[in-house]
């Protein structure tokens, strides 16, 4: 079976103030009912495929994790907390080792907590095509064809078929977000995917990987969990060993540099909610082209993301903005500057 893994560390920060450092993104149900974090756990609840799952988190988040996946994710997860972020190189460590430590054959899938997948089966039909590849000893990635030359994704150039495994390619190259014209070269090229963020991998494989390109994170992964410590239905790694990964992505200290990686292309409708604008962009529009969400009201309006958690938000004669009002904070800006949100976090976390 394989062993589904949720990491959880990130703080989505450019979609503030509705993500908060004590109660970030995946927390939210930001498109549905559930929450990001439940839509991912729901996705590998069929226990004939998958086995229970495991949840790498911020130990701030503990309390919000084991509510929000009770019933959602069968039998209880196993939630294993870190002291701190250390990006998810480690996180990833960490979870390979417990799988292997169960069982020297597990693959584990690899999955953000934060990111939407609209259609569950291409998901697992996905997942399924890859399986061959890993079983042979693949990190097998998840190739989205690109929609644009985005710099926030990792870039994987595309190989021939593998023999063994057919809808799987070998990969020439993978470059973690690369600047913008090297984007705009790859887009064009037409030989290039983006990268999903979801790995299958052979838990004993990868920890070799890392053993070669980043022995210092399998180090310090290994004495975190060898010294981790039981707290009531979590597993603490231990803060010391811990500290002394260095702090990178799984994506630089790994997939850059290895040559076993495979990639299966994917069509399946994927996005990294990051921003405001992705959430319009998948969001369910009025006739004018408005995403709106809670008590807004919106006159003459087009294009614009607004959100409200508490008062009534109305806008009159304005196009493409985005305005979210909370109990404590109201923002607006407009939609093309949605990456920017990030500097008003950093301004404001600055002057404390
Ligand atoms: N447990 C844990 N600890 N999880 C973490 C940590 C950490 O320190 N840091 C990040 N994560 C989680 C995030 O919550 C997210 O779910 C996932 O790991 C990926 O981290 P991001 O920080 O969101 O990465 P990214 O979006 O910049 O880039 C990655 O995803 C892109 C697709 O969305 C890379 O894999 C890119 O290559 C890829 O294109
Ligand atoms: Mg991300």
């Amino acid at each position: 079976k394989i062993i589904p893994v949720l990491l959880s560390g990130g703080t989505g920060t450019r979609l503030w103030p509705l993500s908060r450092e004590a109660y970030p993104k995946q927390f939210l149900p930001l498109v549905d009912h559930e929450t990001l974090l439940q839509q991912a756990a729901l996705r590998t609840l069929d226990r004939a495929q998958f086995g229970s799952l495991i949840v790498v988190a911020n130990a701030d988040h503990r309390f919000v994790i084991a509510e929000q996946l009770r019933t959602f994710a069968r039998p209880t997860p196993r939630i294993v907390l870190e002291p701190f972020g250390r990006n998810t190189a480690p996180a990833a460590a960490v979870a390979a080792l417990l799988a292997e430590a169960d069982d020297p054959d597990a693959l584990i899938l690899l999955m953000p907590a934060d990111h939407v997948i609209s259609d569950a089966e291409a998901f697992l039909a996905a997942v399924a095509a890859g399986e061959p590849a890993a079983r042979n000893g693949s990190l097998v990635l998840f190739g989205i064809q690109p929609a644009n030359a985005a710099t926030g994704y990792g870039y994987i150039q595309k190989g021939d078929v593998l023999e063994s495994a057919p809808s799987t390619y070998s990969v020439r190259q993978f470059v973690e977000k690369p600047d913008q014209p090297t984007a705009e070269r790859y887009l064009e090229s037409g030989d290039f995917l983006w990268n999903s963020g979801i790995f299958l991998l052979p838990a004993r494989r990868f920890l070799d990987e890392l053993q070669i390109h980043a022995p210092a994170v399998l180090a310090a992964a290994r004495a975190a969990v060898a010294n981790s410590s039981r707290d009531m239905d979590f597993l603490r790694l231990d803060g010391d060993a811990f500290s002394a990964s260095p702090s990178i992505s799984i994506d630089y200290a790994v997939f850059e540099k290895s040559a076993n990686c495979a990639v299966v292309p994917t069509s399946m409708p994927w996005t990294d909610v990051g921003s405001y604008s992705a959430l319009w962009d998948i969001g369910e529009k009025d006739a004018a082209g408005n995403v709106g969400h809670g008590d807004v009201f919106l006159q003459d309006s087009r294009n614009c993301y607004v959100r409200s958690e508490g008062p009534l938000v109305a806008t009159l004669g304005v196009d493409d903005l985005v305005v979210v009002a909370t109990s404590d904070v109201v923002l607006v800006v407009p939609k093309s500057r949605d990456q920017d949100i990030k500097q008003i976090v950093e301004h404001l976390k600055a002057k404390g």
